[in-house]
């Protein structure tokens, strides 16, 4: 169509959709609203050609940061709140299974698999507090889960992860853990400290132009998963910590504050205990119940 207008653009580009070649619904679906909203907000905003050759260089700008270290993009709907927000649409919390949260940049694939008790720690820090961390995964019964892979990352008492610290072991504070016939896991890890978000490039200036500021509050991350169980990508925050209340990425719920604990014994500095609750995947249950 020649001529489009303010007023029929936004109809005219959705009814080209699928015009030349089939497209599916979900497709259609997402590619409607996309060009709703985003007309929507150039509108609102009476968006600049300057504005939007910024926002194209600022995009490409972000682009070519990305490696396998770096991940831009996850950084960027960390800052603007859509990684949370997704991942709320995706898991809803269901009954007492244990709440989700933001799997972030960081996240190291086939981390080294560990024995119950292992420590995480293949390079100590002065400044460091070492943590007893343990706990059950018991499925929505109650019953033990064994079996369950955990992978658990954090940071350093640098504020920094393994791989974005030249000066730390590949895989220092990851591994792989796995439930025994109770369900029960146990490793031993430092006390997180809070940390910026990495805010040199362009998630720095955004983190600015927004006004904000780019500190996380102390966590251990988690992802648990077995078969027949939905996999759980969460996190575990330090009750003591700053920022639980200003989380730069918006990620901290109640229920996965935990208090790290003065050790009862000299195994560690400091001990904390934590549970979680997997629950059982629709196909599974169904099969089982067969
Ligand atoms: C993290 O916790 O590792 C993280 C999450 C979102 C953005 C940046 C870091
Ligand atoms: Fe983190």
């Amino acid at each position: 169509m020649r001529d489009v207008t303010i007023d029929n653009v936004t109809d005219v580009v959705i009814a080209s959709l699928g015009d030349k070649a089939p497209i599916g619904d979900r497709q259609r679906e997402v590619m409607t609203s996309l060009i709703k909203h985003l007309h929507g907000f150039c509108k609102d905003v009476s968006l600049t050609h300057g504005e939007f050759l910024y926002a194209c260089d600022y995009l490409a700008r972000a682009g070519r940061i990305c490696d396998d270290k770096r991940q831009e993009f996850i950084l960027l709907g960390d800052i603007l709140g859509v990684e949370v927000l997704v991942d709320m649409l995706t898991h809803p919390v269901e009954g007492n299974e244990s709440v989700s949260t933001v799997l972030g940049p960081f996240y190291r694939e086939n981390p080294p698999v560990l024995p119950k008790g292992a420590s995480i720690i293949q390079k100590h820090f002065p400044n460091e507090e070492t943590v007893w961390f343990e706990g059950y995964v018991r499925d929505a019964q109650g019953k033990g889960i064994e079996g369950v892979t955990l992978d658990v990352w954090e940071d350093a008492p640098n504020g920094l992860y393994e791989n974005h610290d030249p000066d730390q072991p590949d895989y220092n504070l990851r591994g792989r853990l796995v439930t025994d016939a109770d369900g029960h896991f146990a490793f031993v890890a430092v006390r997180p400290v809070p940390y910026p978000i990495p805010d040199d490039e362009t998630a720095g200036e955004l983190l600015r132009f927004m006004g904000h500021h780019p500190y996380r509050p102390g966590h251990i991350h988690f992802i648990l998963a077995k078969d027949g169980y939905r996999t759980l990508v969460s996190q575990v925050f330090d009750a003591d910590s700053d920022w639980l209340d200003d989380d730069s990425v918006f990620a901290v719920k109640d229920s996965l504050v935990a208090r790290f604990e003065p050790a009862s014994d000299s195994r560690t500095d400091l001990k904390v205990r934590f549970d979680f609750v997997m629950k059982a995947q629709a196909a599974t249950a169904q099969l089982a119940a067969e």
